[in-house]
């Protein structure tokens, strides 16, 4: 039986920490799918062509160094509004979200247009300050020489390209359970997931993913 979780939200939000911890709670499989448009960006910033890079993406891609960097991450924002490069990515994204034992994909256009009927729906937000120190943290551990300020510009030059595409455009489902990670610690977010998890589970009459 499948089940999938859907999560969205703006950059650095917290989705993929919540994604990976509810997966090894539940069991299930996990898929970031900025990686994806990452892995795109990052074979266009070494001369390929979006959409012939997106329809040619292999494993080999998702595992190569160097996909969180920010010159990748705008790269990825750019090729994501490209319609042909999410046609590409579209089929691999839904066959993830149907496999058995249950999945969790996090991104932008999880809940309203990849798994539209996904069984959990999290939208999950900070304010631009939370969301900013928390990448610059991962980035100035990365070894990087960074400040506040660029970090900032970088997020909100991103969520402004992403809300402002016309296809897949960041936004809430409209079914979307809104999770605001300002004022909340890892685990009380990963708490709150989890807690609306069971409950969407519990409907299906208390049974485990895996019956
Ligand atoms: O980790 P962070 O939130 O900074 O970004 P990400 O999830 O790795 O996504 C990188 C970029 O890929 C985003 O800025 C989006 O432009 C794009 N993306 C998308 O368009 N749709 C998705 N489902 C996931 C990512």
């Amino acid at each position: 039986m499948s089940f999938t979780v859907a999560i969205d939200g703006p950059a650095a939000s917290g989705k993929g920490t919540i994604g990976r911890a509810v997966a090894e709670r539940f069991g299930f499989a996990h898929l970031d799918t900025g990686l994806l448009y990452r892995a795109v960006g990052k074979r266009v910033i070494e001369g390929a062509d979006p959409v012939g890079a997106a329809r040619s993406l292999g494993a080999e891609d998702l595992e190569a160094g160097g996909l969180r960097t920010a010159e990748v991450a705008q790269a990825a924002s750019k090729v994501a509004a490209i319609p042909e490069v999410r046609a590409a990515l579209l089929d691999f994204q839904r066959a993830f979200a149907r496999r058995a034992g249950g999945a969790v994909l996090d991104g932008r256009d999880i809940g309203t247009v990849i798994c539209p009927d996904a069984d959990v729906k999290l939208y999950v937000i900070a304010s631009d300050e939370v969301r900013a120190r928390r990448r610059l943290k991962e980035r100035l551990a990365r070894g990087e020489d960074v400040g506040l300020e660029e970090v900032l510009a970088d997020l909100r030059a991103r969520d402004q390209r992403d809300s402002a595409r016309a296809t897949a455009p960041l936004k809430p489902a409209e079914d979307a359970v809104l999770l605001d990670t300002t004022h909340l610690g890892i685990d009380e977010a990963v708490a709150r997931a989890i807690g609306v998890i069971e409950a969407a589970l519990g409907e299906r009459g208390g049974r485990t993913v895996r019956e």
